[in-house]
């Protein structure tokens, strides 16, 4: 009974955004309101600096908060709250996509001037792609910014989504009043002027009232009463069941900043969030509430210090729960292991625990026996889905710049790819060593990690090539299949777990790959079974 009780108290999730919305302001409100830390700008960002492109120090600098940020929990309104960091910089894109295959929901955070942007697109994407459920949170209404409804419809359109707003903003910028909540029925004023983050709330279940003229002024209190009637009649009512298929995204309006539409976030946001979910393994669907252990790898983060070379795995708990000493089934490698100080993460701190549950993340030292996407389970031999890799956008030869120290930058490149920092393909036809990424920051991060951590020297060279397809032929030994091998072969290459890829140069070479050779299915994910 307590396990089941102990899973349902639990609340795992995402905040993502584009950089600069404010995902970092609004994690450390949340985190005050949880009583984890005292006071604002205890969180630090984690993002890089504009301008920091070559600065190691800044990237450093970066490693070691992204460890200390991974992931923050506290406790609000007896539930247990773990937020999972998400480095927002377009580079660490991959990081991002990895660390949603562990989160059960997500807060979306958009600036009401800038509107939807690049990055959000693409997150949101990866969300929709996977039906999480997403909670829609508009930030900065203390700024000017865009017509709350323009911004409803691009949400719509840009990131296709199906929305209902929960609060609506009483005017903006200079005119900001204040928010009416629409899931709770009530007005919170703004004080902004005072800056001391004081909120006022007046229970309103009725906006005809006229005693709101009063308290808003007349002009406003006729425009909200004109919005809210095109909320009700336009927007669909709220319903959770369809919040938590991934159908229908409830959506928030305040200042992160100001603290303000905070609390009704948090609060909507404990009622309605999914409790931990059943997660997909090949063999079965899993159970939060099942008695064994079950858990996967989303996350590796290499010691800071390059004389300890151990790095942390981070095991999101799928099933039961995981316990200090005692030995869980490594099933990629049929080893068991034990863990002695696994590591349970409460605000930024962590510390050793004996016993966490489903929905929660543990931090594992390791010494090189994990990859990112293993199965740790209990005994039985199951392999969580979902840990896929996209085609990175950036491809270059990684050359040995020290032939003394060829051994070192295998093992370097190995451990690196293993922890997700890059993709690493092998030429069919010479072995060739490739690595693809993301951004261009990765190859830097690269270099001076082989050197400062392996001590190995590397050097690239650059690949015109447009995207990585993951090979699947529908008949191996077919003609055609072998005809594709035979004139593509100078653009195929193995990657890490030994798929076939396609390198193509350009999407029109794609596009006649696929018209000539319409039975060799190209895909654009790794995981495609
Ligand atoms: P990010 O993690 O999504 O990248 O964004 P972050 O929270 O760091 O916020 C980006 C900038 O937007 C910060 O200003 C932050 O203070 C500001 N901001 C966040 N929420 C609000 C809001 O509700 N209203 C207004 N007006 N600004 C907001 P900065 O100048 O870049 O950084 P800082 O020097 O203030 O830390």
């Amino acid at each position: 009974m307590r396990l089941e009780e102990e899973i349902k108290r639990r609340r795992t999730f995402g905040i993502i955004s584009h950089p600069d919305a404010g995902k970092t302001t609004l994690t450390e409100k949340l985190l005050l309101f949880g009583g984890a830390i005292q006071e604002a700008g205890a969180v630090k960002s984690n993002k890089i600096k504009k301008g920091a492109t070559s600065d190691f120090m800044e990237i450093e600098r970066q490693r070691g908060i992204s460890v200390a940020t991974s992931v923050l929990a506290f406790n609000y309104q007896n539930k247990k709250i773990n937020i999972l960091d998400t480095p927002g910089h377009k580079d660490f894109a991959e990081d991002t996509f990895r660390t949603l295959t562990a989160v059960d929901s997500v807060i979306v955070v958009i600036d009401v001037a800038k509107g939807v942007e690049e990055q959000t697109e693409k997150l949101v994407e990866v969300c929709r792609m996977r039906n999480i459920p997403m909670i829609v949170f508009i930030n900065k209404l203390d700024r000017e910014g865009k017509d709350a409804f323009d911004l409803l419809d691009e949400v719509e359109q840009k990131l296709n989504l199906k929305v209902t707003p929960l609060s609506f903003p009483i005017g903006m910028g200079y005119d900001f009043k204040g928010i009416y909540n629409v899931w709770e029925k009530n007005i919170n004023l703004f004080s902004g002027d005072s800056k001391k983050n004081i909120e006022e709330t007046i229970a309103f279940d009725d906006v005809t009232n006229p005693d709101l003229d009063k308290i808003i002024g007349e002009k406003s209190a006729k425009d909200l009463r004109e919005n809210l009637e095109l909320v009700y009649e336009v927007y669909p009512d709220f319903n959770r069941e369809e919040y938590l298929k991934g159908d229908l995204q409830p959506v928030f309006f305040g200042s992160a900043l100001n603290n303000f539409g905070v609390r009704e976030l948090l609060d909507c946001f404990v009622d309605i969030a999914p409790t931990p979910l059943p997660k997909k393994a090949e063999e079965r669907l899993v159970d939060p509430n099942e008695k064994e252990f079950s858990g996967f790898v989303f996350k590796i983060h290499a010691n800071m210090d390059p004389k300890h070379r151990d790095r942390l795995a981070f095991i999101k708990i799928v099933s039961g729960t995981f316990e200090r000493n005692t030995p869980y089934l490594h099933v990629r490698n049929n080893k068991k292991l034990k863990f002695s100080s696994p590591n349970a993460f409460f605000a930024e701190k962590k510390e050793i625990v004996d016993i966490s549950y489903a929905g929660d993340i543990v931090g594992l030292h390791d010494t090189g026996n994990f990859k990112i996407g293993d199965t740790l389970t209990q005994g039985e031999a199951l392999n969580f889905k979902g840990v896929p890799s996209f085609s990175p956008e950036h491809f270059r030869y990684i050359n040995n710049a020290d032939p003394m120290k060829a051994k070192q930058l295998d093992k370097g490149i190995s451990q690196l790819m293993d922890e997700g920092v890059a993709q690493l393909f092998t030429l069919e036809m010479n072995n060739r060593k490739i690595i693809g990424t993301v951004g261009a920051l990765q190859y830097e991060v690269i270099q001076y990690r082989l050197e400062h951590e392996y001590g190995a020297k590397c050097t690239y060279e650059n690949l015109p090539v447009h995207k990585a397809c993951w090979v699947e032929p529908k008949d191996a030994n077919s003609e055609e299949f072998k005809e594709f091998k035979r004139v593509k072969q100078k653009f195929l290459a193995k990657d890490k777990q030994g798929q076939l890829v396609f390198l193509a140069d350009s999407s029109f070479s794609i596009q006649m790959t696929q018209q000539k050779y319409p039975n060799v299915i190209l895909h654009f994910v790794s995981e495609y079974k």
